[in-house]
């Protein structure tokens, strides 16, 4: 879910609207504000955003656009259907509070039983409308000097009596200056403007107004006020917020003249990926990571890589296996982070696991991550964003430099996490004196050319374009690859699934005829991804077999092959071609095709590719 508020001298409801707008990527089955003048008000409406600005503008409730302190939120529903009446704000029993909330409170059933037996109705099925009725219970008893202290002490009360995890905003009709926070495995950040404060899930929803911003550590409870922001944790004891700058502006969030935020993110890839690789080789040919609380020696004593990561973060991961193994020859493991933990993996102090995620607020990575603590093991992580929960909880982190992505389909993303990916591979290689620094510094030379590479193959996408159109009517797609092109093929079948709502399948190319070939009717579209001509020939000869035995059954080929590799052309009914790359660094090219196809063919059947259907982008729960 988005979450933002504000406190300052003007009118609260544009700039939180205009907030939701910008965390609307973080869910979208519903939205509501509240405002808090003279009296506290609240509009909310299932659907997207624009739903409820409908709403406001048809004067539903007359009098929010006045009051100069306010919360809203954008929803990703897990207790109780996306419907009016579950959207958040959830007000108290008596009026006085309202609070917005992201996470699971796992103890609701128990609050909610306890709640009723006082006598108190529920207007909802959320485990959030709990919150209100023990803030305003808390209130009704708090001490405290000011109203706005009284709403504080009472928030870190009512956290107190929380399990599970949650990032919660509360206002209160009889504090109106005041926007109370308290967050426990879930994001909040604090934007630091002049005689005005602002809260959020992430920074995009202020970075117009502010580059300020104060980072929260875990269970803490955060008043602001025009003046001021005050940061406890839920015992009371005060704390510190770690300020810091953002370097990105406002721009860097917006579509720029791009139909999708999501074109303009596949657009930006070549500089997304240069930004990643710039600055960390040194002259003397060593790669440097950002935060290391990891000494040389704990990496030499590294003796097995897990990877665990969600989505397409976990298919960066895969392709990161081939070349951590390649490089270091030592065991790489890759696991779906939600797997992770339950299947009681094997780790100790001689296992480095890497947490790959793009937002580092995915709870399933987030849990993964700390198990791995507690069985000992080193944890570094490869993140998108600045001083987000899961590069504050490793050893050592690498950060892409993506810039914001705002679609909720990731790409840039991915094409940096690969970046990273290999930067961390050829540095352990580095410091485990397995390769020569001359070594290194020859891969990432070929790192280097990459961007140009991508450059490349965006120039060269109208015929993908073309593709798309015809294919939009397909009943299903099969994506098959082998070796690095296996992971590829994987990400070209999510990518179709989660814009176009197709059926969509990755297959490593050998294994189809085990099973899957039996799927293939006349007509069927095959993507295929094959690897280069060059060293490792062998592969690619594999792979173009295997693309005769499907077309031999009926299917409609779409050949991503090296231009200039002729021998593929006979068996192409379409052919993609991509400037010719080294073998493992090959997805960094192959992946392109493969979001502009997927994000085509999601447009031409008339979907909207930025927010798909039940999807978020940063999922905060289990
Ligand atoms: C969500 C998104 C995916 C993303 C995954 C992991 O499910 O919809 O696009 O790949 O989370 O996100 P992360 O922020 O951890 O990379």
């Amino acid at each position: 879910c988005g979450i933002v508020g504000y406190v300052g001298n003007r009118p609260a409801l544009g700039i939180v609207l205009d907030g939701l707008r910008r965390l609307e990527y973080r869910g979208y089955d519903s939205a509501g504000v509240a405002i808090v003048d003279g009296a506290l008000l609240t509009e909310k409406r299932a659907g997207k955003l624009a739903n409820l600005e409908k709403a406001l503008a048809d004067g539903a409730v007359a009098g929010l656009g006045e009051g100069t302190t306010g919360i809203g939120h954008t929803r990703w529903a897990t207790h109780g259907g996306p419907t009016d009446r579950n959207a958040h704000p959830h007000r108290s029993h008596d009026g006085r509070v309202a609070v917005i909330h992201n996470g699971i409170i796992e103890n609701f059933s128990r609050l909610r039983a306890e709640l009723e037996a006082r006598g108190v109705e529920f207007a909802s099925d959320t485990d959030t409308e709990c919150v209100a009725h023990l803030l305003a219970e808390e209130l009704a008893t708090v001490d405290g000097v000011t109203p706005e202290a009284r709403l504080a002490e009472a928030m870190r009360r009512v956290c107190r009596l929380l399990e599970g995890a949650f990032t919660l905003l509360a206002v209160d009709a009889q504090a109106p200056g005041a926007v109370v926070g308290a967050r426990r495995n879930s994001p909040l950040v604090v934007g630091r403007g002049a005689g005005e404060n602002y809260l959020a899930s992430d920074v995009s929803a202020f970075i117009e107004h502010t580059r300020e911003a104060v980072e929260l550590g875990q269970d803490q409870v955060v008043l602001i006020t025009g003046e001021g922001i005050e940061i406890t944790d839920f015992d009371g004891n005060v704390a510190e917020g770690r300020d810091y700058h953002i370097d990105w502006d406002a721009k860097a969030a917006e579509k720029g003249g791009y139909d999708y935020f999501m074109l303009k993110e596949i657009a930006e890839q070549p500089q997304a990926i240069a930004d990643t690789l710039r600055g960390r080789l040194s002259e003397v040919g060593e790669i440097t990571l950002d935060e290391v609380r990891l000494s040389e020696q704990d990496l030499r004593d590294v003796d097995k890589v897990f990877i665990v990561a969600c989505g397409t973060a976990y298919h960066a991961g895969l392709v990161a296996k081939y070349a951590i193994e390649h490089w270091n020859r030592i065991p790489c493991e890759v696991e779906l982070a939600s797997e992770f933990r339950y299947r009681d993996p094997v780790l100790d102090r001689s296992t480095l696991v890497v947490a790959i995620s793009q937002s580092g607020e995915t709870m399933d990575t987030l849990m993964a991550l700390r198990h791995a603590k507690q069985q000992k093991a080193r944890v570094l992580a490869i993140c998108n964003t600045n001083g987000s929960t899961i590069p504050r909880e490793s050893d050592a982190v690498l950060y892409t430099h993506g810039g914001p992505e705002i679609a909720v389909a990731s790409t840039k993303a991915f094409l940096t996490q690969l970046a990273a990916c290999y930067l961390l591979g050829l540095h352990l290689a580095q410091v485990r004196g397995v390769m020569y620094a001359d070594e290194v510094a020859a891969v990432v030379e070929q790192l280097s050319a990459t961007p140009s590479m991508v450059d490349r193959v965006l120039e060269q996408m109208e015929p993908v374009r073309e593709l798309a159109r015809d294919l939009a009517n397909a009943r299903s797609v099969l994506f098959i690859g082998r070796h690095v092109g296996y992971p590829v093929a994987l990400e070209g079948a999510l990518k179709l699934k989660e814009l176009a709502y197709m059926h969509a399948e990755g297959f490593a190319a050998g294994e189809l005829k085990h099973g899957p070939i039996a799927l293939i009717e006349d007509g069927t579209p095959v993507v295929c991804v094959v690897p280069s001509a060059r060293g490792r020939g062998v592969l690619r000869d594999k792979v173009i077999s295997n693309i005769q035995e499907v077309r031999a059954r009926g299917a409609r080929t779409v050949v991503i092959a090296e231009e200039g590799d002729d021998a593929v052309a006979p068996y192409a009914d379409h052919l993609i071609p991509v400037p010719p790359t080294p073998t493992l660094l090959a997805p960094l090219v192959t992946t392109v095709p493969l979001q502009v196809l997927a994000c085509e063919i999601a447009a031409a059947r008339g979907h909207d590719v930025d927010q798909p259907r039940n999807l978020a982008k940063s999922v905060t729960v289990e």
